[in-house]
């Protein structure tokens, strides 16, 4: 039986409202993981000051500090490394992962987006539900890999898309399921209760 918590560094770009229901979900007595450090690309992001917020560990790499993409994600896994990190949360990072950083996590970088995926990856998934008038979106934790919102499923929760939604209306809807999601699938990766196989993620 694991008796250290599971070492988890989160990447989060913006709002931070998936970080802080990672963070909530840490604070717990019985969840088997805390975040161990927050990385942003931005400076200002919200996501910072609630890492420090909690008390936790917060640092602004600034790309423009890099000559390119891979020496930036050299410095992400550099960052990670050094705090030992075990598990990667992408909350909402706004850049795409080179190899570089991929290789380094692989099967243990978790991805939340806004969709069911594979429908609608990429930007604005609550947009691209909308406009042709999907009528159920929702939300899914993935193992990230080397694609943009590809990587084996591990959780996904369905949402209706209602007649008058906006972007805005059915990306609230799809928030409530994301959080409650993330920390789930956390969870089930502390707990050693995903295998994945192929394309597959299994949960024991
Ligand atoms: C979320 O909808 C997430 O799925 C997407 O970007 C948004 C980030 O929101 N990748 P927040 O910063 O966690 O509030």
């Amino acid at each position: 039986m694991r008796v250290e918590r599971l070492r988890v560094g989160v990447l989060a770009s913006g709002r931070g409202s998936n970080l802080q229901a990672l963070l909530d979900a840490c604070a717990r007595a019985d969840f088997p993981a805390r975040i161990v450090v927050v990385l942003s690309d931005r400076e200002r992001a919200q996501a910072l000051d609630r890492a420090r917020a909690a008390g936790v560990e917060a640092v602004w790499v600034n790309p423009k500090d890099y000559a390119d993409r891979e020496a930036f994600d050299r410095a992400l896994v550099q960052e990670f490394e050094a705090r030992r990190v075990e598990l990667a949360c992408h909350a909402g990072f706004m850049r795409i992962l080179s190899p570089v950083y991929m290789r380094a996590f692989v099967g243990r970088a978790l991805n939340i987006h806004p969709s069911l995926l594979p429908a609608f990856p990429g930007l604005h998934a609550p947009r691209q539900a909308v406009e042709p008038g999907a009528k159920v979106s929702g939300a899914t934790v993935h193992v990230a890999d080397e694609g943009v919102d590809t990587g084996p499923i591990v959780l996904q929760a369905a949402v209706p898309v209602l007649p008058d939604d906006t972007e805005e209306t059915l990306a609230a809807r799809i928030l409530v399921e994301e959080h409650r999601l993330f920390p789930e699938a956390v969870r089930l990766f502390a707990e050693g209760r995903l295998t994945i196989t192929g394309r597959r993620v299994t949960i024991k």
